[in-house]
């Protein structure tokens, strides 16, 4: 072979034209909002997190991110999503995808709520009328956490128009917790969640080793953090003061206020007991145990969250993700069964269904959106899980949410076959 046959035909160069090369350097144009132009470089919740994690003091960080004694139970409700393996479904028409359902009978626009979250405006000033608003215009359902830093009825005038519930913790104060809950039927909550993980507090180390207290308190270390990040503590000293707008007079770490303010007695007895003074859905989160979901389920109500309240109560508790089946055959079609801990993408949330739940909650990530963006970083999220469901509806080939199911999962559990009939 000729030297010149093993370079191949000579190639022949030239000069590129100016107008060749203009469409090359053309960009988007460029978003003149700067959270916008931040957000849109933050593909999925881990990106979100980065940027939450760069943008808030240390140990707020940390009173989100961490879970209790070595965070296994944290860490292993993500991992159980990493294990999963799906057998998709090729060669349907996946064309229209519709990801809408219904949570207790309301339609919503995915099986996705945000979780309630104590002291949100703590993370971030706009705090949960910011999370309430987004739910608003999304179309799915908002938790106000009893130890939340607005008042149920401030919450409500703030998104009137979205499905709200009203999470409670049993308080000492029985009287008081009836006054809380009859507040939060006048404001129009929807539905009560009723959170029974939480008899004595977790052991959240990374907030013992931060000395976190809420609200937080100037202390050295403080001072040392608002010298690292200004901007949050600009925001919160020139926003309405931090408090628990339903306890009045509690503060100091977590642990001070559920000692001091919840009730370790509270059993299954008080689940009638609300039953008797809640007309609306109840919800009970953080049950893992089957038995305990069938017994819940028995005294009447709607639904039963798998929750180990994202790792920060019992450390070495089950996965949620691997406690579901159990708890879906307990209770079987008597009530919804939702699930949340570690659901970290629309993919995850598809796979939470396939294993047997009719909906999920999440805590965290929104809480990174919120930290990342304020309002416009709740959105991102919701838009993240939105896409990422659709995407993963459609490769698993199905177009619609009553289609998924363990048929879906290489290893279908072995408990707790979803309640649905499997499209074929
Ligand atoms: C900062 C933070 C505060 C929370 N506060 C409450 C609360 O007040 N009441 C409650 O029932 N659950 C609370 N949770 C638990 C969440 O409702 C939810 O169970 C958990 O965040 C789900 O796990 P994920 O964060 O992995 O999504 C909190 C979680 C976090 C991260």
């Amino acid at each position: 072979m000729s030297r010149d046959r093993r370079r191949g035909p000579r190639e022949s160069r030239r000069l590129p034209r100016w107008s060749e090369i203009a469409p090359l350097l053309a960009s988007a144009p460029r978003d003149r909002d700067p959270v916008r132009r931040r957000l849109a470089r933050a593909h999925d919740i881990e990106d979100l997190r980065e940027m939450a994690r760069r943008r808030t003091p240390r140990s707020v960080f940390d009173y989100v991110d961490g879970g209790a004694e070595t965070e296994s139970t944290r860490r292993r409700n993500a991992s159980a999503f990493d294990d999963v393996e799906f057998l998709p479904q090729v060669l349907r028409d996946v064309s229209r995808v519709d990801p809408g359902t219904t949570i207790l009978g309301r339609p919503v626009s995915m099986p996705f709520v945000f979780a309630p979250t104590g002291f949100t405006r703590m993370v971030q000033h706009e705090g949960e009328a910011a999370v309430a608003r987004v739910a608003e215009r999304e179309g799915v359902p908002y938790a106000l956490s009893t130890m939340g830093t607005i008042s149920p009825e401030d919450l409500a005038a703030a998104a009137p128009g979205a499905d709200r519930w009203f999470q409670l913790y049993v308080w000492r104060d029985r009287a008081a917790s009836r006054r809380l809950l009859e507040r939060a039927a006048a404001a129009g909550f929807t539905t009560l969640v009723v959170t029974v993980d939480v008899a004595v507090p977790g052991a959240r180390l990374r907030d013992l080793r931060s000395g976190m207290t809420i609200p937080p308190t100037l202390t050295l270390r403080t001072l040392a953090g608002i010298a690292r990040r200004p901007r949050w503590w600009i925001d919160v000293v020139t926003h309405e003061p931090l408090r628990f707008a339903a306890l009045e007079e509690a503060g100091g770490g977590f642990a001070e206020v559920v000692d001091g303010v919840m009730d370790p007695g509270v059993d299954f007895g008080d689940l009638e007991w609300m039953r008797e003074h809640w007309s609306g859905d109840i919800v009970v989160k953080g049950v893992l145990h089957p038995r305990d979901a069938r017994t819940v389920v028995d005294c009447g109500v709607q639904a039963v969250a798998v929750s180990n309240h994202g790792g920060r109560q019992l450390d070495r508790a089950a996965s949620t993700l691997a406690a579901l089946p159990e708890v879906r055959a307990a209770v079987g079609t008597d009530a919804e069964v939702y699930l949340d801990g570690g659901v970290r993408s629309g993919t995850d949330l598809a796979a939470a269904l396939a294993h047997g739940a009719d909906a999920v909650l999440v805590g965290r990530p929104y809480l990174y959106g919120l930290m990342a963006g304020g309002e416009q970083g709740v959105s991102r999220v919701h838009d993240l899980y939105r896409q990422g469901f659709l995407r993963a509806l459609a490769l698993l080939g199905v177009t619609s949410v009553g289609e998924l199911g363990p048929h879906l999962l290489r290893c279908p559990p072995a408990h707790g076959p979803r309640v649905t009939t499997p499209v074929e």
